[in-house]
């Protein structure tokens, strides 16, 4: 075995001899979801119920055992993480092992064993709805930053769960269509990450997938679970099913899958329930598939500590800590990405007397949305809040709204909202998406639009903070377009005429459409869901307490039709959804085809400069490294990201030639990431890099540099490694 432990067959012995204590009945127990997030624990053998929570972002709120409904609790508030999209804009790898530490302390503080998170499945699409639960559109960055999460997490005793396990790319009928995929490009592009956070970073659970692969669904798949995980990686933790992911008691009893959860609160009816209890009874499923479940169930238990007089042993967890608190700044400071910054708008100098924010963002709680992964925070630091905790009393800070976004009314039917799951297997898998999803040019939002408009010209600096929101950023429904909702491009158009130095910032977990006032803005900053404490770190970056180090990644197209599963591919698929883009994901596509984003895959500016001096490939066991000098140039201390990426001949040779689409299969991308390093450099500071590549074989060109389109080294090389 890989991964995991050391003893398997240690481990696996003393839980094989504990099921074979158990009845059929005790053993059906455990394999099913007896409350909406536990299963049921055998008392006469003392064995633990397996209780388990959402979700990436913090531990979630308690709900009644059988109905979602918040138990209205006072000790259930947490520390807010920035979502995983936000992580991965770091960059920083250390940073992902202390976020997923902060979850599993609080997860175990909590009194979890499992904790649903993270959620790694390749943004496929900027309109995916839960793209902010997830890392990125490229599987090495993905796997580089939620490997270390994973471990994190477990280091407090308490299992991370992987999610979605695999190609769970929409939210759009997410429980039924279909992926058609080439084998190659299911390996190449979307297990990847997978492999790094449940073999190299040891994750003892993972969530099947709602959605079907070649026919079959996910979390019943012969091919994914048996195949795949089981027999090619030898993978022997728990696979645990999407919340009703499951449809057919022979189908997932005989698959490799081992617990069944699901929404509704008929827990006896389970699939795997009293349906499989009778299977076994009349012969039709042999008893040994359910032992199996159950010897993995307890060997998972095992690992935890949850067993017998190892249990005083178990880590006890801590949560809502100072620490916490500070692991969730620090992360949020160096997720916010500067787009932008034309004649150095930024940093805003403290000494402003009058500055008005704009936007309803600027106000908005973030951490109460988005499907699942809401929390209850402790607190959440608004961008409003933040500049004003920043620059304290003798700075006037004006807020005014802009636009409508219906959030001054939202919590009205809370109950409503909190239940969403219950009905959240209905219609394929979505939520009720039309309401969300439309907003009206109202006389309101012409009042606020033009309220704003009118005040912007008097004050000495003016802030826009706009961006999108969970009604759009959500589980259960995928954008209908890139555009900024509730006329925020003719607004932000409007302000830049009167204000042409008005700072615009963008709060969202997926790109957004600029086109229509990009041009006018001299500086553009975004942030992901930054958590409790992402309103502050935004202040800090805007007057310059802090020097932005973020870095995309995801490609920020110009419009949605510059994305290869948009106009390669089909994006939502309805039944079925063909991913004809193959391995031409993000910005493997649009490099390789010369199609110009807004913004790269990569990018992301700094209030420095930085210079690279030198770099050469050295050829090592592990796939070898690019060892190189960088220096930073300017007046004040920064970090960057050094960015390695192999560049294909075939690729590159083909950039904006769109007939070579028709055979996509036999090309290789003109650029793929195989190696970056966050480093951090005082001013005039510089220092000896080595960054270690991802295993590759053969002659190739390796491109160092700041983004995917900004390479300032070219080393022509032949790399020593293993494929
Ligand atoms: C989501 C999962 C989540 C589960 C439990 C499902 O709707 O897809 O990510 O962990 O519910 O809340």
């Amino acid at each position: 075995m890989r991964g995991i432990d050391m003893n398997n067959s240690e481990i696996r012995e003393k839980a094989a001899a504990l099921t074979a204590q158990l009845t059929l009945e005790e053993k059906i127990g455990m394999i099913h979801g007896a409350h909406l997030f536990a299963t049921k624990g055998v008392e006469r053998l003392k064995i633990p119920p397996l209780v388990m929570s959402d979700g990436p972002m913090g531990v979630r709120q308690e709900f009644e055992p059988d109905h979602w409904k918040p138990l209205g609790q006072s000790d259930d508030y947490v520390t807010y993480l920035p979502c995983n999209s936000a992580l991965a804009a770091t960059w920083n790898r250390k940073l992902a092992r202390t976020m997923g530490g902060v979850l599993g302390a609080e997860a175990r503080g909590r009194g979890k064993d499992v904790i649903l998170a993270p959620g790694i499945n390749i943004k496929r699409s900027p309109l995916c709805g839960r793209n902010f639960e997830y890392f990125s559109e490229d599987p090495y960055l993905t796997g580089q930053m939620a490997a270390p999460f994973v471990e994190g997490i477990q280091q407090w005793d308490v299992a991370a769960c992987v999610k979605h396990f695999a190609v769970n790319n929409q939210e759009t009928q997410r429980l039924w269509v279909d992926v058609e995929i080439e084998e190659e490009v299911l390996r190449e592009i979307y297990l990847p990450a997978f492999y790094d956070c449940l073999i190299k970073g040891g994750s003892l659970t993972v969530m099947g997938a709602y959605n079907k692969i070649y026919g079959e669904h996910c979390c019943q798949s012969g091919y994914l679970l048996r195949d795949i995980l089981r027999e090619e990686w030898e993978y022997d933790g728990v696979v645990i099913s999407d919340w009703g992911g499951v449809h057919d008691t022979k189908l997932a009893a005989e698959s490799e899958l081992d617990i069944e959860m699901s929404v509704t609160d008929n827990f006896d009816a389970y699939f795997m329930a009293d349906p499989l209890k009778k299977a076994v009874e009349q012969g039709n499923i042999p008893k040994e598939r359910v032992d199996e479940k159950v010897t993995r169930i307890l060997m998972l238990m095992m690992r935890l500590h949850m067993i017998g007089d190892d249990r005083q042993t178990r880590k006890r967890g801590v949560y809502n800590t100072p620490e916490h608190r500070q692991a969730a700044l620090e992360t949020a400071r160096e997720s916010v990405i500067l787009l932008k910054n034309e004649g150095n708008i930024l940093p805003l100098q403290k000494t402003a007397e009058r500055i008005l924010l704009i936007g309803e963002n600027a106000k908005r709680i973030h951490s109460n949305g988005g499907g699942s992964a809401e929390i209850k925070a402790l607190y959440e630091i608004s961008p409003l809040m933040g500049v004003k905790m920043l620059l304290g009393g003798s700075v006037q800070v004006d807020f005014v709204r802009g636009y409508d976004s219906g959030y001054e009314n939202a919590g009205k039917n809370g109950e409503d909202e909190a239940n969403w799951q219950e009905k959240s297997l209905e219609d394929g898998g979505g939520r009720e998406q039309a309401e969300a999803k439309t907003w009206k040019q109202t006389a309101l939002q012409d009042n606020l639009h033009r309220e704003a408009v009118e005040l912007a010209g008097g004050y000495d600096t003016v802030i826009y903070v706009g961006g999108l929101n969970h009604d759009y950023d959500s589980e259960g429904l995928d954008r209908a377009d890139m555009k900024l909702p509730y006329g925020q491009d003719a607004l932000i158009l409007e302000l830049l005429k009167v204000k042409p130095d008005m700072v615009v910032v963008l709060t969202g977990g997926s790109p957004v459409e600029m086109g229509e006032w990009i041009h006018r803005a001299k500086s553009v900053l975004w942030s992901y869901y930054a958590g409790m404490e992402g309103g502050y770190a935004l202040a800090e970056v805007l007057f310059g307490s802090v020097n932005p180090s973020g870095k995309l990644p995801e490609t920020f197209y110009k419009k949605v039709t510059d994305c290869s599963a948009h106009c390669l591919g089909e994006f939502a698929g309805v039944e079925k959804v063909s991913y004809k883009e193959g391995i031409f994901v993000g910005y493997r596509y649009n490099e390789t085809f010369g199609v110009i984003p807004q913004f790269c895959f990569g990018h992301g500016l700094s209030y420095t400069k930085f210079a690279y001096e030198d770099a050469r490939y050295e050829a090592g066991a592990d796939g070898g490294a690019v060892v190189g000098r960088i220096r930073n140039e300017g007046t004040c201390a920064g970090a960057e990201i050094v960015q390695v990426y192999r560049m294909s001949e075939t690729g590159e040779a083909v950039k904006g030639h769109w007939r070579m689409a028709e055979n996509i299969a036999k090309l290789r991308p003109a650029r793929e990431l195989i190696g970056f390093e966050k480093v951090f450099l005082k001013p005039g500071e510089g220092k000896e890099l080595r960054i270690p590549v991802k295993e590759a074989k053969g002659r190739c060109k390796l491109g160092v540099g700041s983004s995917v389109k900004d390479i300032r080294i070219v080393i022509e090389t032949t790399l020593a490694g293993m494929n």
